[in-house]
């Protein structure tokens, strides 16, 4: 993109804390796609796709991780697709310290760099409560809440109109799996990007228009320390 530097953005955050939420709004923002890894395998889930046998095996209606290498080739390729240009945005991406090695070797290699990984953290008491009241659309995959965003119609896409569902996922056992496996295998990853110097922690308590004030901000600051591109 002339005259304007590539933004490129990672999404950290347990489960349910608002990472998709926020992704679509930045998406729009700043006009560069947001790629979800988790909405990747649930489409291709949906549509039969090799790749969707794939992960079909590796359970992740019971909250298991995809293994590395599958994610690794698959965000390659959707990052290679031309849309992705003047940058993007991965939300659930990294998720271990393998695929964030990769990402930065993958970069590296295209001589860019991320501008930086935003933390959007909320406490335990409220993410069951996004959890709980959370409904998606099974056909475009838009997210609703049933008290903090409802549907103008109650239990129906505004979008397409279809019927909202919960995600198979969201059940009580299967969350709590999702909580303790990514505070083993993602939570390190704070670390990870804060000794890199590209940690910057996100207060997701208050409504999504707040964090995503906070969200801008952020986003505005770290953008002013790249050097455009010309
Ligand atoms: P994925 O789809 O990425 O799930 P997740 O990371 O567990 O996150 P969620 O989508 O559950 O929550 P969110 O933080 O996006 O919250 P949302 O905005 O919807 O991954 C699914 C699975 O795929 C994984 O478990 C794993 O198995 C596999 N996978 C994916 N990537 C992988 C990888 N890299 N490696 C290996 N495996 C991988 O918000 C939640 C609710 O709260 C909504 O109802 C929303 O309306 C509401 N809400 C949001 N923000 C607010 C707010 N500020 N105030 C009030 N309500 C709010």
């Amino acid at each position: 993109m002339r005259g304007s530097a590539r933004i490129i953005l990672v999404l950290l955050g347990p489960p349910g804390a608002g990472k998709g939420t926020q992704a679509s709004r930045i998406a729009v923002h700043y006009d560069i796609p947001a790629i979800s890894t988790g909405a990747m395998f649930r489409e291709a889930v949906q549509r039969g796709t090799r790749l969707g046998r794939i992960v079909q095996k590796c359970r992740i209606d019971q909250g298991e991780y995809v293994p590395d290498e599958i994610v690794i080739d698959a965000v390659r390729e959707r990052t290679s697709e031309p849309d992705c240009i003047p940058g993007f945005l991965l939300d659930g991406f990294p998720r271990t310290i393998p695929q964030a090695d990769s990402l930065n070797a993958m970069l590296e290699q295209q001589g860019q760099a991320l501008n930086g990984v935003l933390d959007i953290e909320a406490p335990i008491n409220e993410i069951i409560g996004r959890f709980s009241g959370r409904r998606v659309c099974p056909v475009d995959g838009s997210t609703y809440h049933l008290v903090t965003q409802p549907p103008q119609q109650p239990g129906i896409c505004d979008i397409c109109h279809s019927k909202l569902i919960m995600r198979p996922d969201d059940n009580s056992d299967v969350v709590r799996r999702r909580l303790e496996v990514y505070e083993q295998k993602t939570a390190p990853l704070r670390d990870y990007y804060r000794n890199l110097g590209q940690l910057r922690e996100i207060d997701a308590t208050g409504d999504p228009e707040t964090v995503f004030g906070q969200v801008v901000s952020v986003i505005e600051a770290l953008k002013a320390q790249t050097t455009p591109v010309l």
